[in-house]
């Protein structure tokens, strides 16, 4: 379906992007930030688009998963990726078993940081790993 919903959304939209605009002069700019490196580096050739949006490579301000109260979304999303089912068809994100906890964990908080005006997500490092593992993270729970 469509993305482009109503007035208010789109003012909302603008607002957003507006933040993540100002912020990505951090992100993007000066890349001390671990965090903003590994964005830079992992997820900026798909969602970064300072210029045009892009509707199929929604820039993450936009996405509910980074402003939700619960960050298992976004972890899921990270780890796994979006298939074609999930979301637009014919697009696909890759998902990153390949970063560490700590990566993801970094990441989200930075996203959350840098895209919402939300409090910090609590705990993420161990929210990842019982994402990633259920067993190991509530013990030996299988
Ligand atoms: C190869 C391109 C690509 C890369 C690299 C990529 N993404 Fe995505 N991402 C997508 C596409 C395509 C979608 C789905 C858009 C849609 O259907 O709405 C998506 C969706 C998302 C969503 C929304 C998921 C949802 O359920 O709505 C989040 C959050 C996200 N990506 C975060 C990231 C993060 C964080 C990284 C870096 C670790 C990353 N992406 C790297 C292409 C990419």
């Amino acid at each position: 379906g469509s993305r482009n919903g109503s007035a208010g959304q789109e003012a909302k939209a603008t607002a957003a992007l507006r933040k993540a605009a100002a912020s990505e002069g951090i992100g993007l700019g000066l890349q001390y930030d671990p965090a903003a490196r590994l964005y830079a580096g992992a997820c900026a050739s798909c969602h970064y688009n300072g210029k045009a949006l892009n509707p199929l490579r929604p820039d993450l301000a936009l996405n509910s998963a980074v402003s939700m109260d619960d960050p298992t979304n976004l972890i899921q999303v990270i780890l796994h990726g979006v298939s074609a089912a999930d979301g637009a068809p014919g697009v696909v994100m890759p998902g990153f078993t390949g970063f560490s906890d700590a990566d993801i964990a970094r990441l989200a908080a930075w996203l959350r940081k840098t895209r919402t005006d939300k409090p910090a997500w609590a705990d993420l490092q161990n929210k990842v790993a019982a994402i990633r593992e259920p067993g190991r993270a509530q013990g030996k729970g299988e």
